[in-house]
């Protein structure tokens, strides 16, 4: 059943997005893709996941992100979009890059989580139908497994792309000398690995400190960002303490604990820089990942479209001086 009430935005490759080649592979993504990991499960308004959605999708954000555990409940965001899908977006299918991942706690037993080959197949035929898609364009390992052999994991992920099912596979929070095991074992077996995704934002640089974005740069994989904005930490949405309908509030997965003083006096000392420069904090913070040409995307979270709206302004973001970068480099180091 499609919903004709959606038509989307005839200008929506011409209005700001730009588009960036994952790696080297055939792929350009958009600068900023939209993450469903909050606001899109069976607890949160279908009407609102919808409305950003389509906003998204105008806005020429084509790279919707996903994991067979977002929710909550576990797989309601990969159903929010199966509803979506049928009801709108079902024509412009070949316009979309969805990608999904396993690797978290999915259903009980011994099967049900980490890396086998057993978990990464059966969760992706799951979330295949969840999504009401016949393949994903990008299927991840959402975390490393320390327990599965490497090999294991990787060839069902060769497996995966050989049954149709995923068109390219990424891996996700892989330590490094065990991303490099992938980068190889995937290129000789001819699945080379699209894509690394990585949490790093403006306070946060660990893939950048541990070589993970030269690494995958070097091996001819993307990176994309994660929690770009630290969850909204970087969006200013605590300046002024814990708004009731936010993700602290929620009891999602940011915890007023990471609400230190320390932590408050860098992101108003952030602000302060963002200000000067006559951008928000959030638009700041995303124009500045983005001016390193490593990163391929950001996935950005979003509670209303309003908030995709400012965020999307980080597009028109303009260029940091010497002056700004210093700014920033001396709030991070403290
Ligand atoms: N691979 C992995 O292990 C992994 C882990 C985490 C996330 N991810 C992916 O990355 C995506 C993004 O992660 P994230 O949600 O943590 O990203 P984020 O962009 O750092 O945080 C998004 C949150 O920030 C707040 N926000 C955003 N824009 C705002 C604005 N303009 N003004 C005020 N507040 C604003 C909203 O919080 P409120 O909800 O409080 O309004 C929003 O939900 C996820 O959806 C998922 O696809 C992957």
């Amino acid at each position: 059943m499609t919903n004709s009430a959606y038509t989307p935005d005839s200008q929506r490759y011409d209005n700001g997005m730009k588009y960036r080649r994952c790696g080297r592979s055939g792929i350009l993504l958009p600068a900023i893709s939209l993450g469903f990991w909050h606001n899109f499960g069976d607890v949160d308004s279908f009407e609102n996941a919808e409305r950003m959605v389509h906003y998204a999708f105008d806005r020429g954000v084509c790279h919707f992100d996903l994991a067979n555990n977002y929710g909550p409940s576990s797989g309601s965001a990969e159903k929010t979009l199966g509803r979506i899908m049928r009801q709108s977006l079902r024509p412009f299918r070949d316009e979309l890059f969805i990608s999904t991942k396993a690797g978290y706690d999915m259903w009980p037993g011994p099967y049900g989580s980490w890396c086998s080959r057993k978990n990464l197949m059966a969760s992706l035929d799951q979330s295949l139908q969840r999504m009401n898609l016949e393949y994903v364009d990008l299927f991840y390992s959402h975390r490393y497994d320390p327990m599965t052999p490497l090999e294991e994991t990787l060839q069902a992920l060769v497996d995966i792309v050989r049954q149709g099912k995923a068109l390219y596979v990424g891996i996700s929070r892989w330590p490094k000398e065990a991303a490099q095991v992938a980068y190889d074992y995937l290129a000789a077996h001819d699945v080379p690995c699209l894509i690394y995704q990585g949490r790093y934002n403006i306070i946060d640089r660990e893939p950048e400190e541990a070589g993970i974005i030269d690494q995958a740069q070097a091996n001819g994989a993307g990176f994309i960002v994660f929690s770009p904005l630290a969850q909204g930490l970087l969006a200013g949405r605590y300046l002024n303490g814990i708004p009731s309908d936010s993700r602290i509030a929620h009891g999602g997965h940011l915890k007023a604990e990471a609400l230190t003083e320390q932590r408050l006096q860098q992101i108003r000392a952030l602000n302060q820089i963002a200000e000067r420069r006559g951008q928000t904090l959030a638009e700041m913070s995303l124009a500045w990942i983005l001016s390193d040409k490593r990163v391929t995307s950001v996935i950005i979270g979003s509670s209303s479209v309003e908030q995709l709206q400012q965020n999307l302004m980080a597009l028109q973001s303009p260029p940091f001086t010497p002056e700004d970068l210093q700014a920033i480099e001396r709030v991070y180091k403290g």
